[in-house]
């Protein structure tokens, strides 16, 4: 139903197509599996490397190339937050919210990354380097506060190092 609202209600770029590079990665991980309905998130993530977002037009040529209702794309596609419906920046900056960075004041680093960057959180820079968003707990509570970019996580995390960590993803 999701995928028919958007059909009616956005125009679609039916000129959208996966790169050779996109089909073949794909495919590759189509062999290791039965059901194809099980690449979905690997499919995602390929086509997100490559784009840094997943567009309606991605998730209608994921479906096609798996073979899986859009539908079910779309739902993978929201499950998982890691995946973006939108267009974010180079490097995703996100702060955890739950509860022991919250003790161990996450809000004081979040000020500091707001004012740095000029966005409050959910949004994006100016000039497409950084994307601020919340997370639920991390899993390393012992050593709150803690915020990860892409894949770097960083641990007991102090705003005095936020200028210095910027600089490193510029
Ligand atoms: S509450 Fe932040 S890592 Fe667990």
């Amino acid at each position: 139903m999701m995928i028919n609202k958007i059909i009616k209600t956005r125009s679609v770029n039916i000129e959208f197509k996966l790169t050779d590079f996109e089909k073949n990665e794909i495919e590759n991980k189509i062999k290791n599996y039965e059901n194809p309905r099980a690449v979905s998130i690997e499919a995602l993530k390929i086509v997100q490397k490559q784009r840094l977002w997943i567009s309606d037009e991605a998730i209608l040529a994921i479906s096609d190339i798996l073979g899986v209702s859009a539908i079910d794309i779309e739902e993978v596609a929201t499950f998982y937050n890691q995946i973006f419906r939108q267009p974010v920046g180079c490097n995703i900056i996100r702060y955890c919210d739950s509860i022991v960075c919250f003790i161990n004041g996450y809000e004081g680093i979040l000020d500091m990354f707001e004012h740095y960057l000029k966005i409050k959180s959910g949004e994006t820079t100016k000039d497409g380097l950084f994307t601020l968003l919340p997370t639920c707990c991390l899993g390393n509570c012992d050593q709150s506060p803690v915020i990860m970019i892409n894949e770097d996580v960083y641990l007991n995390f102090k705003k005095t190092k936020i200028l210095t960590l910027l600089d490193k993803y510029k």
